[in-house]
């Protein structure tokens, strides 16, 4: 099939227009996605990419292409019925109430909303003719972040039921000469592994069907570049992720033009459901950006995006903290406790966060194969409670917060006893075991009830309590719910209401407390998404704190989550030295999960200093602009720059990755970016280690347009495998 036309400009057979064809542009500052019907009242993608400076030229672009065979017409559907005229990978699938098993959707009329000078929604509604099911298009656009959500609601007016069968989020449609997916796969400790693929005829799929910790072996999140590889600066390249905390399905399927067809939401997997009349099943968000400046454009476009509209409290202000599980697991008490607030006060961080291993008194909390579930202080290691140990944070100066895990349970534990109908098991099957624990049924109200008093019980005693860590170390065997049953609801609902009950708690927890910073966290990275991110500060990418490994995991985290929600501990994970550790953690929200009482004199002091520095740089760090200056997955080091909005004050972070013999000395300069060209900057190498010279003192000043065309030299070699990099505006 010959390809016309420039990027991006899709089909409509010429004969399917009409005049009288209707066109929704929904546009961003610089990107738009361009819909028109057709003669039957189909409504098609015909564009997505650069938007036109003169709307009405879109009416031309229908007129441009000339794909004339039986497939016109059919895939690049807005909502891609099944079951009737189209015979490729449906975004919509409906059992009707008498049986019938085919779709149709026309469209029947669109609104556009300007909420603000920078949002607008346009919803458009879409019907069957013959069943009269109905459905809802949302597409909300943030023009100066050049940022789509997207998402959909059915419903119907049947006799009864009707059961669905497919319910995307979105259903997208580009046109190039060949499709790039930059996508991620891993497992525990090995979050955000990153994979391209060139895609084939046929259907890709990501997806999850792991239930609670959904995103253990693959995130709904990827990248993908149009005609070639993009890089940093080049190419044109779509971010997506859905907003979504449970099992998830992304679709990429090829048609017969080379053309892709997208289809992402909730993995329909064992999940029918059912929907009564005139009740609305609202899908969670798909969110994309565009642009075609390459993969560090999309991503800063991403991050404004994110600070401004989504994760909590994105644009304020965050706690560094002195975590206690790697420096005691489970073996810990209200001395060794005290000890180390002192350490976390000595260090100079804000908080102490207590983790894993303070509960449970039957069953007490020592490992993790009991206790999980029985959430009062256990008595032999907290004989006077949390309230002591808030008290004495607080004496030796710092705030205290708390690890919770409030969906799970063990088995050896007093609520699986009481309450083995709030289990999610297979009650005819032996019990299968993740990390020696079970989920809770978060599709039943009781269970939200209790997951919602485990956290308001500790707020209303501690009023205090200044952060939470929220973790999820389970996937879910055996789908069954017990509610559900008793109910005669079918269990085919139990992933999607699971993630519906966890979202309820917390829109009830955040209704209470709306600003306790909380740390997502899912057994390291199991569970990040836009859709969790709602209600949270911050999350926890993986448990693998190795710096080496984490410049590789932050980076391509990077693309999608800005740095004041990335949590980074400093820990003994690695041998390597504390310099290199606290410079790869200090590119987000800083933390440390160590013993101070066991750091030398010079770790201590180079610590104690590299918090001042960050208490200097964070604001840069978590509202500035990140450049990918050196990529490691193509080079011996990494490079990585932050520059504020105001362009006065920028950092940068090297990172040698290989360290072998005469192979690591750097010989030309890294060029900077995103400085003001006319301004000048002093240079000034930090977190310089006790007893070693910095090389840039701060006395050389350069040009903005010399550190961005020449560049500057970290001199990264075996004695330097760590630098970073202070430039300030001279005046
Ligand atoms: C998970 C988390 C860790 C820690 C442990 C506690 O693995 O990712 O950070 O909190 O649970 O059991």
């Amino acid at each position: 099939m010959k390809k016309l036309l420039s990027f991006f400009c899709i089909l409509v057979l010429n004969k399917m227009v009409s005049a009288q064809s209707t066109i929704i542009p929904i546009e961003t500052s610089e990107n738009a996605l361009v819909l028109q019907t057709d003669q039957e009242n189909h409504l098609g993608i015909i564009h997505f990419g650069k938007k036109l400076n003169h709307s009405f030229e879109y009416s031309q672009i229908s007129k441009a292409f000339d794909y004339q065979d039986n497939n016109s017409g059919i895939y690049h559907s807005v909502y891609t019925p099944g079951g009737t005229w189209s015979l490729v990978e449906p975004a919509f699938q409906v059992l009707h109430a008498d049986g019938n098993t085919s779709s149709d959707l026309m469209y029947v009329s669109h609104q556009v909303q300007q909420k603000n000078e920078n949002v607008s929604l346009t919803t458009i509604i879409l019907k069957d003719p013959v069943y009269g099911t109905e459905v809802s298009l949302f597409f909300q656009t943030f023009a100066k972040e050049n940022v789509f959500e997207q998402w959909t609601e059915i419903k119907h007016q049947e006799k009864s039921s009707i059961q669905l069968k497919k319910y995307a989020s979105a259903n997208l449609y580009f046109v190039a000469k060949d499709f790039y997916l930059h996508h991620y796969h891993g497992s525990w400790a090995k979050e955000m592994m990153p994979e391209d693929t060139r895609l084939t005829a046929g259907i890709k799929t990501l997806d999850s069907k792991l239930g609670t910790r959904a995103n253990l072996y693959q995130p709904p999140t990827f990248m993908l570049s149009f005609d070639k590889q993009s890089s940093e600066e080049s190419g044109k390249v779509l971010l997506g992720t859905l907003a979504w905390s449970g099992n998830f399905k992304m679709d990429f399927e090829k048609d017969s033009y080379n053309n892709l067809r997208l289809i992402a939401g909730i993995n329909p997997f064992a999940s029918e459901y059912t929907l009564a009349p005139n009740e609305i099943f609202k899908t969670p968000s798909f969110i994309y950006t565009y642009s075609e400046n390459g993969r560090g454009e999309a991503s800063r476009n991403m991050h404004d995006w994110a600070r401004k509209y989504r994760i909590l409290d994105g644009e304020g202000n965050r706690l560094t903290l002195l975590n206690n599980w790697e420096a005691t697991y489970f073996d810990f008490d209200e001395q060794k406790l005290a000890g180390l607030f002192k350490g976390a006060k000595e260090l100079g961080v804000d908080m102490f966060l207590l983790d894993d291993g303070w509960f449970a008194n039957k069953y007490p909390r020592n490992s993790d194969r009991a206790g999980l579930g029985d959430w009062q202080e256990n008595k032999k290691k907290l004989p006077n409670g949390i309230g002591y140990l808030v008290k004495e944070a607080t004496k030796a100066g710092v705030k205290f917060g708390i690890w919770v895990e409030p969906e799970m349970v063990n088995p050896k534990s007093e609520l699986y006893e009481k309450h083995l109908d709030w289990v999610i098991r297979e009650p005819n099957r032996p019990e299968k075991y993740f990390r020696n624990q079970l989920p809770l049924d978060l599709s039943n109200p009781e269970v939200q009830d209790f997951v919602y008093g485990v956290l308001d019980n500790l707020f209303t005693k501690n009023p205090e309590l200044a952060f939470i860590k929220w973790d999820c170390n389970a996937v879910t065997y055996n789908a069954h719910s017990i509610y559900l049953e008793k109910n005669k609801i079918p269990q085919s609902h139990l992933y999607i209401d699971y993630v519906r009950g966890l979202y309820k708690v917390l829109e009830r927890l955040r209704a209470k407390y709306p600003k306790v910073p909380m740390m997502l966290c899912s057994g390291g990275g199991g569970r990040v998404d836009y859709g969790a991110l709602k209600y949270f500060t911050e999350f926890w990418v993986s448990d693998n704190t190795d710096p080496l490994e984490r410049i590789y995991m932050q980076w391509e985290s990077s693309y999608y989550f800005p740095s004041i929600a990335e949590c980074n501990h400093i820990t003994d994970w690695s041998k390597v030295g504390i310099k290199y550790r606290t410079d790869v953690a200090m590119m987000g929200k800083m933390g440390y999960d160590i013993v101070v009482a066991q750091l030398n004199p010079q770790e201590l002091e180079f610590s104690q200093k590299a918090l001042k520095n960050y208490d200097k740089l964070k604001e840069t760090i978590w509202q500035g602009d990140l450049f990918r200056l050196v990529n490691p997955f193509e080079n011996k080091f990494a490079s990585l720059q932050y520059v504020n909005k105001q362009q006065t004050k920028s950092v940068m972070f090297n990172y040698l990755t290989i360290d072998r013999y005469d192979m690591n000395t750097l010989l030309e300069p890294v060029k900077l970016e995103g400085l003001n060209p006319s301004k000048k900057y002093s240079i000034k190498e930090i977190n310089v280690f006790p007893g070693t010279k910095p090389i840039y003192d701060g006395e050389s000043v350069y040009s903005g347009e010399f550190l961005m065309k020449i560049g500057i030299n970290p001199k990264l070699n075996h004695q330097r495998s760590s630098v970073v990099i202070e430039i300030n505006e001279q005046n």
